[in-house]
This record gives structure tokens, C-alpha cells and sequence, in this order.
């Protein structure tokens, strides 16, 4: 993650029930000194960090990035407001079990500024995509949408606000599903329930 980890709190609350299926074995970030890693610390889930300018390139970050990622086996990894591309090395590894939220409908909106585009451009509904991370900016196969309206009245805070409350909603029952039911990917098409593969 990279800022303040509202859907990181949204998993950590979720949980907090055993019900729930899943738990979360560490939070990573991109930079220290987040409220996210202070949520991980109050909830007493190990943290790391890995910053870009601490390594000589894109890709040794990367690879430092896949590698803590990996020394804490996760199955499934969650990209909750990570503000950086993940690279090949990282995709090599955990390609098929990373997911990401997008705070737009996709395809529309791709890149950081999904709320003000849609602002922009005067759409009605917008909403939030969880998607299966590929090598693409915001384009990985979708698992979950959620819609939600734009008001007359909306600025670009007041709209991504109302996103995000629906986004960690349909964060938190995705994820869910995806560690109770396991989930298939077979080309562009997301199923949930079954053994987890991707083809
Ligand atoms: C979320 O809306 C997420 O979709 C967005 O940042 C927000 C993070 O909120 N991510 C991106 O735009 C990634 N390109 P949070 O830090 O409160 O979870």
C-alpha cells in the first residue's frame, strides 16, 4: 500500500471473525510512515517496506518486493491502494494471485485519476473494479464491479469518498469468497468457487 489504508482496515476488521476465511499474514508498503502500516502495527500484522529509491533500479525493487512478499507465503496477495506498478519479476511469482482495486468502472478510467476523469467526463455511474493484476495499468481480468451514482453536486473528493465506501464493501466480500471458494481465471473471465487455477 502506499496511503492511508482504509481497505487495508476494511480486511483487518473483516478478519477479525474466523467466519470470515482469511487472514492477514503481513502488509507491505512502498514508503514508511503510513497510516496503513500503522494499521497493520495496531492490529499486530507484521509490516515491511520496500522503497524504489533504496535499490539501483525498477527491477531490483521489484524483485526485493516479490521476494518479502514471498517470505511470508501468502496465497493470495491484495493490492489495497498500492499507488506503484508491480513488474515482471513480481507478476512471476505471484501473477494470478494478485488482486488490486481500481476506483473506476473498467475499462473506463484507468491510472490515478479514475474519480476526477469520471468527474470530468460527466459520466452518471461510476464505481470500483476489483481486478486480477496483469502487466497492464488497470487492465488485469475483472472479479467483482460495483457501481455507484455521480450527484449533481459532487467534487472530486465527495465522489471518491463515496466510491471507496462501496469499493471496501465489495473488497472485503471478494476476498472472502475468493479464500473460501477459491476462484478460476481463464483468459478475461473470473469464476469464483473451485479450486484456485489460472489458465
Ligand atoms: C482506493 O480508492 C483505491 O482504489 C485507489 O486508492 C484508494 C486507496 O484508499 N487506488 C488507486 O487509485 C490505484 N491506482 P485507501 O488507502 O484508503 O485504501
Amino acid at each position: 500500500m502506499s496511503g492511508s489504508g482504509t481497505n487495508l482496515q476494511a480486511l483487518i476488521d473483516a478478519c477479525a471473525d474466523p467466519a470470515y476465511g482469511a487472514r492477514v499474514v503481513a502488509v507491505g508498503a512502498d514508503r514508511d510512515d503510513i497510516e496503513g502500516l500503522a494499521r497493520a502495527e495496531r492490529a499486530g500484522i507484521p509490516t515491511f517496506v520496500a522503497k524504489v529509491g533504496d535499490y539501483s533500479s525498477r527491477g531490483y525493487w521489484d524483485r526485493a518486493l516479490a521476494d518479502k512478499v514471498a517470505a511470508f507465503e501468502p496465497d493470495l496477495v491484495v493490492l489495497a491502494g498500492f499507488m506503484k506498478l508491480v513488474g515482471e519479476k513480481f507478476l512471476d511469482r505471484f501473477g494470478g494471485l494478485t488482486v488490486n482495486t481500481h476506483p473506476a468502472l473498467s475499462p473506463s478510467f484507468p491510472g490515478m485519476r479514475g474519480p476526477a476523469e469520471a468527474l470530468e467526463y460527466g459520466v452518471k455511474v461510476t464505481g470500483a473494479t476489483l481486478f486480477v493484476v496483469d502487466a497492464g495499468v488497470d487492465t488485469g481480468a475483472i472479479v467483482a464491479q460495483t457501481v455507484v451514482p455521480v450527484e449533481d453536486d459532487d467534487d472530486v473528493e465527495s465522489l471518491h469518498e463515496r466510491i471507496k465506501v462501496a469499493e471496501r464493501a465489495m473488497l472485503v466480500e471478494s476476498v472472502g469468497r475468493m479464500a473460501r471458494e477459491g476462484f478460476t481465471v481463464v483468459g478475461r473471465r473470473v469464476r469464483l468457487g473451485g479450486r484456485t487455477s489460472i489458465e
